[in-house]
Protein backbone atom coordinates (compact mmCIF):
# COMPACT_ATOMS: atom_id res chain seq x y z
CA UNK A 1 0.00 0.00 0.00
CA UNK A 2 1.14 3.24 -0.86
CA UNK A 3 2.33 4.57 2.54
CA UNK A 4 0.88 8.62 1.99
CA UNK A 5 -1.84 7.99 0.66
CA UNK A 6 -4.31 10.44 1.97
CA UNK A 7 -7.72 8.91 1.75
CA UNK A 8 -6.09 5.60 2.84
CA UNK A 9 -5.06 7.68 6.06
CA UNK A 10 -8.91 9.05 6.54
CA UNK A 11 -9.92 5.95 6.78
CA UNK A 12 -7.89 5.11 9.61
CA UNK A 13 -8.41 7.94 10.95
CA UNK A 14 -12.65 7.63 11.54
CA UNK A 15 -12.39 4.12 12.69
CA UNK A 16 -10.47 5.41 15.67
CA UNK A 17 -11.91 8.84 16.01
CA UNK A 18 -15.69 7.06 15.81
CA UNK A 19 -14.30 4.95 18.96
CA UNK A 20 -12.88 7.89 20.86
CA UNK A 21 -16.32 9.23 20.68
CA UNK A 22 -18.28 6.37 21.12
CA UNK A 23 -21.06 6.76 24.00
CA UNK A 24 -23.35 4.28 25.06
CA UNK A 25 -26.11 7.09 25.25
CA UNK A 26 -28.19 8.17 21.86
CA UNK A 27 -29.33 10.92 20.80
CA UNK A 28 -31.77 10.39 18.11
CA UNK A 29 -34.82 10.79 20.40
CA UNK A 30 -35.77 7.72 21.24
CA UNK A 31 -36.31 8.81 24.92
CA UNK A 32 -39.05 10.96 23.18
CA UNK A 33 -41.07 8.00 22.00
CA UNK A 34 -42.88 5.44 24.12
CA UNK A 35 -44.42 2.17 23.21
CA UNK A 36 -47.30 0.85 25.13
CA UNK A 37 -47.04 -2.95 26.48
CA UNK A 38 -49.69 -5.17 26.40
CA UNK A 39 -51.08 -6.60 29.32
CA UNK A 40 -53.05 -9.49 27.04
CA UNK A 41 -50.12 -10.76 24.81
CA UNK A 42 -51.72 -13.70 24.00
CA UNK A 43 -48.68 -15.36 22.66
CA UNK A 44 -45.60 -17.93 23.38
CA UNK A 45 -42.15 -16.39 23.19
CA UNK A 46 -40.75 -19.47 21.39
CA UNK A 47 -43.05 -18.46 18.44
CA UNK A 48 -42.14 -15.22 17.78
CA UNK A 49 -40.47 -14.88 14.30
CA UNK A 50 -37.96 -12.31 13.79
CA UNK A 51 -37.46 -12.98 10.20
CA UNK A 52 -37.54 -10.27 7.83
CA UNK A 53 -37.81 -9.45 4.16
CA UNK A 54 -35.13 -7.26 2.92
CA UNK A 55 -34.83 -6.05 -0.52
CA UNK A 56 -37.17 -9.28 -1.59
CA UNK A 57 -34.34 -11.41 -0.12
CA UNK A 58 -35.72 -12.98 3.52
CA UNK A 59 -33.37 -12.13 6.61
CA UNK A 60 -33.28 -13.15 10.11
CA UNK A 61 -33.71 -10.43 11.93
CA UNK A 62 -34.67 -6.92 11.16
CA UNK A 63 -30.93 -5.34 11.88
CA UNK A 64 -28.04 -5.09 9.44
CA UNK A 65 -23.95 -4.15 9.95
CA UNK A 66 -24.31 -0.91 8.23
CA UNK A 67 -21.28 0.93 6.22
CA UNK A 68 -18.27 1.58 7.90
CA UNK A 69 -14.88 0.63 6.11
CA UNK A 70 -12.48 -0.53 3.56
CA UNK A 71 -9.40 0.58 1.95
CA UNK A 72 -6.70 0.30 4.80
CA UNK A 73 -5.31 -2.36 6.81
CA UNK A 74 -7.50 -1.80 10.05
CA UNK A 75 -10.62 -1.98 7.84
CA UNK A 76 -9.59 -5.42 6.66
CA UNK A 77 -9.96 -6.93 9.78
CA UNK A 78 -12.78 -5.03 10.69
CA UNK A 79 -14.48 -6.33 7.34
CA UNK A 80 -13.63 -9.67 8.34
CA UNK A 81 -15.00 -9.80 11.23
CA UNK A 82 -17.99 -7.76 10.41
CA UNK A 83 -18.70 -10.33 7.65
CA UNK A 84 -18.35 -13.47 9.97
CA UNK A 85 -20.66 -11.81 12.15
CA UNK A 86 -22.80 -11.12 9.86
CA UNK A 87 -22.59 -14.47 7.94
CA UNK A 88 -23.52 -16.18 11.63
CA UNK A 89 -26.68 -13.96 12.34
CA UNK A 90 -27.68 -13.88 8.86
CA UNK A 91 -28.25 -10.35 8.98
CA UNK A 92 -27.11 -7.77 5.78
CA UNK A 93 -23.82 -5.95 5.71
CA UNK A 94 -22.29 -3.13 3.99
CA UNK A 95 -19.30 -2.37 2.86
CA UNK A 96 -17.71 1.20 3.32
CA UNK A 97 -16.88 4.15 0.45
CA UNK A 98 -15.63 1.71 -2.43
CA UNK A 99 -13.98 5.17 -3.58
CA UNK A 100 -10.67 4.47 -2.66
CA UNK A 101 -10.89 1.00 -4.61
CA UNK A 102 -12.22 3.00 -7.74
CA UNK A 103 -9.26 5.03 -7.54
CA UNK A 104 -6.28 2.09 -6.09
CA UNK A 105 -7.70 -0.89 -6.89
CA UNK A 106 -4.82 -2.96 -6.23
CA UNK A 107 -3.55 -1.73 -3.28
CA UNK A 108 -6.78 -1.96 -1.70
CA UNK A 109 -9.19 -4.93 -3.32
CA UNK A 110 -8.52 -7.53 -0.68
CA UNK A 111 -9.95 -4.68 2.33
CA UNK A 112 -13.16 -5.16 0.28
CA UNK A 113 -13.47 -8.31 -1.29
CA UNK A 114 -12.96 -9.95 2.41
CA UNK A 115 -16.45 -9.44 2.97
CA UNK A 116 -17.41 -11.85 0.31
CA UNK A 117 -14.70 -14.23 0.95
CA UNK A 118 -16.39 -14.51 4.70
CA UNK A 119 -19.59 -14.47 3.75
CA UNK A 120 -20.29 -16.46 0.31
CA UNK A 121 -23.70 -16.76 0.74
CA UNK A 122 -24.96 -13.75 2.88
CA UNK A 123 -26.44 -10.04 1.45
CA UNK A 124 -23.63 -8.01 1.31
CA UNK A 125 -24.04 -4.31 0.45
CA UNK A 126 -21.47 -2.26 -1.84
CA UNK A 127 -20.86 1.70 -1.33
CA UNK A 128 -20.22 4.56 -3.60
CA UNK A 129 -20.70 8.08 -3.30
CA UNK A 130 -23.48 10.08 -5.36
CA UNK A 131 -20.04 11.22 -7.23
CA UNK A 132 -19.68 8.01 -9.51
CA UNK A 133 -21.12 7.00 -12.60
CA UNK A 134 -23.09 3.88 -12.79
CA UNK A 135 -19.87 2.28 -14.75
CA UNK A 136 -18.29 2.79 -11.77
CA UNK A 137 -21.07 1.83 -9.48
CA UNK A 138 -21.48 -1.10 -11.06
CA UNK A 139 -17.18 -2.06 -10.62
CA UNK A 140 -18.22 -1.97 -7.25
CA UNK A 141 -20.96 -4.14 -7.59
CA UNK A 142 -19.42 -6.34 -9.10
CA UNK A 143 -16.13 -6.82 -7.10
CA UNK A 144 -18.48 -7.81 -4.15
CA UNK A 145 -21.06 -9.81 -6.09
CA UNK A 146 -23.56 -7.57 -4.52
CA UNK A 147 -26.41 -8.10 -3.43
CA UNK A 148 -27.31 -4.18 -3.41
CA UNK A 149 -25.82 -0.87 -3.96
CA UNK A 150 -25.59 1.72 -1.21
CA UNK A 151 -25.30 5.46 -2.34
CA UNK A 152 -24.24 8.01 0.65
CA UNK A 153 -25.37 11.50 0.51
CA UNK A 154 -22.50 13.75 3.03
CA UNK A 155 -22.94 17.05 1.80
CA UNK A 156 -22.31 18.04 5.30
CA UNK A 157 -19.59 15.63 6.07
CA UNK A 158 -17.64 16.63 2.92
CA UNK A 159 -18.36 20.96 4.22
CA UNK A 160 -16.98 19.68 7.56
CA UNK A 161 -13.32 18.15 6.02
CA UNK A 162 -10.50 20.79 5.05
CA UNK A 163 -9.94 18.49 1.92
CA UNK A 164 -13.72 17.71 0.95
CA UNK A 165 -15.93 18.43 -1.89
CA UNK A 166 -17.06 21.63 -2.72
CA UNK A 167 -19.75 20.65 -5.39
CA UNK A 168 -22.68 18.84 -4.48
CA UNK A 169 -24.18 17.70 -8.07
CA UNK A 170 -25.68 14.65 -7.35
CA UNK A 171 -29.26 13.93 -8.72
CA UNK A 172 -28.33 12.94 -12.28
CA UNK A 173 -25.57 10.73 -11.16
CA UNK A 174 -28.26 8.74 -8.13
CA UNK A 175 -30.62 8.61 -11.22
CA UNK A 176 -28.20 7.05 -13.51
CA UNK A 177 -26.96 4.21 -11.40
CA UNK A 178 -30.50 3.61 -10.47
CA UNK A 179 -31.96 3.57 -13.80
CA UNK A 180 -28.56 1.08 -15.10
CA UNK A 181 -27.14 -1.21 -12.19
CA UNK A 182 -27.68 -4.34 -11.82
CA UNK A 183 -28.93 -4.45 -8.12
CA UNK A 184 -31.53 -2.87 -6.03
CA UNK A 185 -30.34 0.52 -4.95
CA UNK A 186 -30.41 2.52 -1.39
CA UNK A 187 -29.79 6.37 -1.22
CA UNK A 188 -28.47 6.59 2.74
CA UNK A 189 -27.20 9.48 4.81
CA UNK A 190 -24.07 9.21 6.87
CA UNK A 191 -26.08 10.35 10.34
CA UNK A 192 -27.14 13.90 9.54
CA UNK A 193 -30.87 12.56 8.27
CA UNK A 194 -33.18 12.78 5.16
CA UNK A 195 -36.19 14.89 4.81
CA UNK A 196 -39.54 15.00 3.42
CA UNK A 197 -38.38 17.15 0.74
CA UNK A 198 -35.44 15.24 -0.05
CA UNK A 199 -37.52 11.85 -0.27
CA UNK A 200 -39.68 13.89 -2.44
CA UNK A 201 -36.74 14.63 -5.04
CA UNK A 202 -35.30 11.25 -4.44
CA UNK A 203 -38.45 9.17 -5.16
CA UNK A 204 -39.16 11.58 -8.31
CA UNK A 205 -36.30 9.78 -9.88
CA UNK A 206 -36.89 6.55 -9.54
CA UNK A 207 -35.27 5.97 -6.51
CA UNK A 208 -36.98 2.86 -4.40
CA UNK A 209 -35.12 2.23 -0.95
CA UNK A 210 -34.10 5.31 1.43
CA UNK A 211 -31.40 4.83 4.61
CA UNK A 212 -32.61 8.01 6.55
CA UNK A 213 -29.64 7.65 8.12
CA UNK A 214 -30.34 10.51 11.36
CA UNK A 215 -28.45 12.08 13.73
CA UNK A 216 -27.85 10.72 17.52
CA UNK A 217 -24.84 8.46 17.21
CA UNK A 218 -21.90 8.77 15.15
CA UNK A 219 -21.37 12.52 14.20
CA UNK A 220 -19.49 13.25 10.90
CA UNK A 221 -18.99 16.93 12.44
CA UNK A 222 -17.37 16.14 15.28
CA UNK A 223 -15.26 13.58 13.83
CA UNK A 224 -14.34 16.31 10.59
CA UNK A 225 -13.84 18.65 13.41
CA UNK A 226 -11.12 16.62 15.24
CA UNK A 227 -9.29 15.96 12.46
CA UNK A 228 -9.24 19.45 11.31
CA UNK A 229 -7.79 21.27 13.68
CA UNK A 230 -8.48 24.72 12.53
CA UNK A 231 -12.27 24.40 12.35
CA UNK A 232 -14.93 23.59 15.13
CA UNK A 233 -17.58 22.44 13.10
CA UNK A 234 -19.68 20.54 15.98
CA UNK A 235 -22.38 23.06 16.24
CA UNK A 236 -23.49 21.89 12.50
CA UNK A 237 -25.19 19.11 14.21
CA UNK A 238 -27.95 21.30 15.13
CA UNK A 239 -29.53 21.45 11.83
CA UNK A 240 -29.54 18.25 11.38
CA UNK A 241 -32.76 15.74 11.75
CA UNK A 242 -32.40 13.15 14.20
CA UNK A 243 -33.30 9.34 13.51
CA UNK A 244 -37.15 10.06 15.20
CA UNK A 245 -37.46 13.12 13.48
CA UNK A 246 -36.28 11.34 9.87
CA UNK A 247 -38.53 8.22 10.25
CA UNK A 248 -41.35 10.96 10.84
CA UNK A 249 -40.51 12.84 8.00
CA UNK A 250 -40.55 9.63 6.26
CA UNK A 251 -44.44 8.75 7.26
CA UNK A 252 -45.96 9.80 4.06
CA UNK A 253 -43.55 7.98 1.70
CA UNK A 254 -43.37 4.51 3.26
CA UNK A 255 -46.03 2.83 0.76
CA UNK A 256 -43.92 3.97 -1.77
CA UNK A 257 -40.41 3.71 -0.39
CA UNK A 258 -38.84 0.95 1.19
CA UNK A 259 -37.56 3.41 4.63
CA UNK A 260 -34.33 1.49 5.89
CA UNK A 261 -33.56 3.56 9.67
CA UNK A 262 -29.94 3.89 11.00
CA UNK A 263 -28.18 6.26 13.49
CA UNK A 264 -27.75 6.08 17.22
CA UNK A 265 -29.01 2.63 17.66
CA UNK A 266 -28.07 1.93 21.02
CA UNK A 267 -30.52 -0.64 22.61
CA UNK A 268 -33.02 -3.35 21.25
CA UNK A 269 -35.92 -0.70 22.44
CA UNK A 270 -34.46 2.11 19.76
CA UNK A 271 -34.73 -0.91 17.19
CA UNK A 272 -38.25 -1.85 18.06
CA UNK A 273 -39.66 1.84 17.87
CA UNK A 274 -37.22 2.21 14.45
CA UNK A 275 -39.50 -0.40 13.12
CA UNK A 276 -42.62 0.52 15.17
CA UNK A 277 -42.29 3.89 12.89
CA UNK A 278 -41.87 2.61 9.92
CA UNK A 279 -38.80 1.14 9.40
CA UNK A 280 -38.12 -2.17 7.45
CA UNK A 281 -34.92 -2.84 8.93
CA UNK A 282 -32.44 -1.14 10.93
CA UNK A 283 -28.65 -0.19 10.82
CA UNK A 284 -25.83 0.12 13.03
CA UNK A 285 -22.42 0.77 12.33
CA UNK A 286 -20.94 2.82 15.70
CA UNK A 287 -22.37 0.21 17.85
CA UNK A 288 -20.92 -2.73 16.23
CA UNK A 289 -17.75 -0.99 15.22
CA UNK A 290 -17.26 -0.29 18.90
CA UNK A 291 -17.62 -3.70 20.29
CA UNK A 292 -15.11 -5.06 17.87
CA UNK A 293 -12.82 -2.24 18.80
CA UNK A 294 -13.46 -3.01 22.58
CA UNK A 295 -13.89 -6.48 22.32
CA UNK A 296 -13.43 -9.86 20.86
CA UNK A 297 -15.05 -11.36 17.79
CA UNK A 298 -16.31 -13.79 20.50
CA UNK A 299 -17.86 -11.40 23.02
CA UNK A 300 -19.40 -9.24 19.82
CA UNK A 301 -21.10 -12.19 19.06
CA UNK A 302 -22.40 -12.71 22.89
CA UNK A 303 -23.39 -9.10 23.02
CA UNK A 304 -25.77 -9.69 19.71
CA UNK A 305 -27.30 -13.10 20.81
CA UNK A 306 -28.23 -11.42 23.81
CA UNK A 307 -29.38 -7.99 22.01
CA UNK A 308 -31.38 -10.69 19.52
CA UNK A 309 -33.28 -12.22 22.70
CA UNK A 310 -33.58 -8.49 24.08
CA UNK A 311 -35.77 -7.85 20.79
CA UNK A 312 -37.70 -11.15 21.37
CA UNK A 313 -38.43 -9.84 25.05
CA UNK A 314 -39.76 -6.82 23.93
CA UNK A 315 -41.85 -7.87 21.27
CA UNK A 316 -43.83 -10.19 23.77
CA UNK A 317 -44.33 -7.29 26.20
CA UNK A 318 -46.24 -5.65 23.19
CA UNK A 319 -47.76 -8.08 22.10
CA UNK A 320 -45.86 -8.60 18.43
CA UNK A 321 -45.68 -12.51 17.10
CA UNK A 322 -44.03 -10.79 13.77
CA UNK A 323 -42.18 -7.84 12.80
CA UNK A 324 -45.64 -6.38 10.83
CA UNK A 325 -47.12 -6.93 14.34
CA UNK A 326 -44.81 -4.68 15.61
CA UNK A 327 -46.47 -1.72 13.34
CA UNK A 328 -49.86 -2.07 15.54
CA UNK A 329 -48.30 -1.39 19.04
CA UNK A 330 -49.45 1.86 20.62
CA UNK A 331 -47.22 4.85 20.21
CA UNK A 332 -46.64 7.86 22.28
CA UNK A 333 -44.83 11.17 21.15
CA UNK A 334 -43.47 14.03 23.81
CA UNK A 335 -44.70 17.20 23.83
CA UNK A 336 -41.18 18.43 21.42
CA UNK A 337 -42.18 15.87 18.70
CA UNK A 338 -45.96 16.14 18.25
CA UNK A 339 -44.67 19.96 18.13
CA UNK A 340 -42.36 19.00 15.30
CA UNK A 341 -45.06 16.84 13.27
CA UNK A 342 -47.21 20.10 13.70
CA UNK A 343 -44.73 22.31 12.15
CA UNK A 344 -43.64 20.03 9.77
CA UNK A 345 -47.43 19.07 8.58
CA UNK A 346 -46.86 15.42 9.38
CA UNK A 347 -50.36 13.41 10.09
C1 LIG B 1 -19.43 5.41 8.60
N1 LIG B 1 -20.52 5.66 7.75
C2 LIG B 1 -20.36 5.52 6.38
N2 LIG B 1 -21.44 5.53 5.56
C3 LIG B 1 -21.32 5.35 4.23
O1 LIG B 1 -22.32 5.32 3.53
N3 LIG B 1 -20.07 5.17 3.68
C4 LIG B 1 -18.94 5.14 4.44
O2 LIG B 1 -17.84 4.96 3.94
C5 LIG B 1 -19.08 5.33 5.85
N4 LIG B 1 -17.98 5.35 6.65
C6 LIG B 1 -18.14 5.29 8.03
C7 LIG B 1 -17.03 5.11 8.86
C8 LIG B 1 -17.19 4.96 10.22
C9 LIG B 1 -15.99 4.73 11.08
C10 LIG B 1 -18.49 5.02 10.78
C11 LIG B 1 -18.70 4.80 12.25
C12 LIG B 1 -19.59 5.25 9.98
C13 LIG B 1 -21.84 6.09 8.28
C14 LIG B 1 -22.70 4.94 8.77
O3 LIG B 1 -23.01 4.03 7.76
C15 LIG B 1 -24.01 5.45 9.41
O4 LIG B 1 -24.79 6.07 8.43
C16 LIG B 1 -23.74 6.46 10.54
O5 LIG B 1 -22.55 6.11 11.22
C17 LIG B 1 -24.87 6.52 11.56
O6 LIG B 1 -25.04 5.26 12.20
P1 LIG B 1 -24.43 4.91 13.66
O7 LIG B 1 -22.93 4.87 13.52
O8 LIG B 1 -24.85 6.00 14.59
O9 LIG B 1 -24.96 3.55 13.98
Amino acid sequence: MPKQDAQMQRKVEHLFLAEKFFTDESFADFDRVRLLHNALPELRVNDIDLTTDFLGKKMSLPIYFNAITGGSRPSSKFNTELSRLAAKLNIPVSSGSMGVYLRLPEETKSSFTTLREHNPNGFVIANVSAKVNAKQAQTAIDLLKADALQIHLNALQELAMPEGDQEFLWMDHIKEIVDNVTVPVIVKEVGFGISQENLAQLFNIGVKNVDISGFGGTDFAQIESERNHELDLTYLDRFSLSTVESLLESRSYQNNLTILASGGIRTPMDVIKALRMGATSVGMSGLVLHHLQKYSLGETEIFFTEFIKQLKLIMAAIGAKSIEDIKKAPIIFDGNLTNYMKQRHID
